[in-house]
């Protein structure tokens, strides 16, 4: 391949490949058990399989709208309403988008500009920060109570300033599995209640919630949901990450901004599966029976390794698990995670690449969206550690 010549910056000096990618790749390459990215080893449900496959032979093959198909659009408002009582309307307030990845990433493009400052909670999941760096933004890192991942509302209004343009939170949270509770959210709305500043709700994990809590999504407080773009991702919620499909939440003057910005990094996202999935949420149950889904997963995991030597507090949303090796060993959370991989054939990630600084706590992040066949494997591997 030739050579590019001419002087050229980078926009982006200093990322590199996501840990999920290196892991995972590590995870192939030793033939290890991947319980690094967070994704299912088992298949969605064959009837949603029917209804994509259904979309395509009877032709839904060409551009779906831009915003996306108005039915799904419709099941969407309906889920809102129904779950928590709120009105979005399909026509104006909600966009399908490509997974929750685009979704962010249009908020953040469509709202902040240059030397604007961008509020985010570290550890924070990964494509928060070089999106804000893309377009100009400054990230303003606050690093979380790294025993109970508390955020410190005090701290964070200590930090806002006249150039704040957004905060970013994310509950059920990844990589911690804390969520957020009505009073955190309620703090939030304090802060923001007399300023410009947006929200960004990154909800991916809405429906893997544990222990009868309740998901505090932004939509239901008007003083953050009059600002808020709330991203949502269906392969989180029916186990097909591979599809890429998800959606945003805005009240109609963000959504008009975010879907300027829409319209010409997708335009329009994946039309037989958008068919499929209108269809499919036309029965709560497929969503609502997801927490139990994955409790009896965390539970089995934690019962299984519970004489382990690593120490945890049980995940209380996402289908992640924090195990902390500091009775095990003084080697970097990186470095156990890479031997852990090579020696034990177990993948996991390093909770250092998600924190400010890379700090290390020496604490690794396993993804139990797996079956149990895969996390009694996985089980037996840790106890012997
Ligand atoms: C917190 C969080 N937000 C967003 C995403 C991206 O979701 P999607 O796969 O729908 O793009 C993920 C995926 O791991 C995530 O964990």
């Amino acid at each position: 391949m030739p050579i590019y010549r001419h002087s050229f910056q980078s926009k982006l000096p200093e990322v590199p490949t996501s840990i999920f990618s290196v892991m995972s790749a590590l995870a192939h390459k030793e033939n290890a058990l991947n319980l690094s990215q967070g994704f299912p080893d088992f298949e969605s449900d064959k009837k949603l399989i029917e209804l994509v496959n259904k979309a395509m032979v009877t032709g839904k093959n060409q551009y779906a709208p831009m915003p996306g198909i108005f039915t799904l659009r419709q099941a969407i408002a309906n889920k809102m309403e129904y779950l928590y009582g709120v009105s979005y309307n399909p026509e104006t307030e909600i966009t399908i988008t490509a997974g929750a990845t685009q979704a962010i990433f249009t908020a953040i493009a469509a709202t902040v500009k240059k030397d604007d400052e961008v509020l985010i909670f570290k550890p924070a999941y990964d494509c928060y920060e070089p999106t804000i760096e893309l377009f100009g933004g400054k990230v303003i890192s606050v690093q979380l109570d790294p025993e109970d991942f508390k955020i410190d509302w005090k701290l964070v209004k200590s930090l806002i300033s006249e150039k704040t343009r957004m905060i970013i939170v994310n509950t059920p949270h990844n990589p911690s599995g804390r969520i957020l509770s009505a009073i955190d959210m309620l703090q939030l709305e304090n802060i923001l209640k007399d300023t410009n500043i947006l929200l960004l709700s990154d909800e991916v994990y809405e429906h893997i919630i544990f222990d009868d809590e309740i998901h505090q999504t932004a939509a239901l407080y008007p003083a953050l949901s009059e600002r808020t773009f709330i991203t949502a991702s269906f392969g989180k919620t029916f186990h097909n990450t591979g599809w890429k499909v998800g959606y945003c939440l805005a009240p109609k003057e963000l959504m008009a901004e975010f879907r300027k910005v829409h319209q010409f990094n997708v335009f329009s996202v994946n039309h037989p599966t958008q068919v499929a999935l209108a269809e499919y949420l036309k029965t709560p149950n497929n969503y609502l029976q997801l927490n139990n889904f994955y409790q009896q997963k965390r539970d089995l995991f934690l019962s299984l390794i519970k004489d382990a030597r690593f120490e945890f507090t049980p995940s209380k949303g996402t289908y992640f698990q924090l195990l902390n090796f500091k009775n095990i060993t003084t080697e970097s959370d990186y470095d156990f995670a890479i031997r852990l991989t090579k020696e034990q054939k177990i993948a996991s990630v390093p909770i250092s690449v998600f924190n400010e600084n890379g700090l290390d706590t020496k604490v690794l992040r396993f993804c139990f969206a797996k079956t149990d066949e895969t996390i009694k494997k996985a089980a037996e591997i840790l106890c012997n550690i």
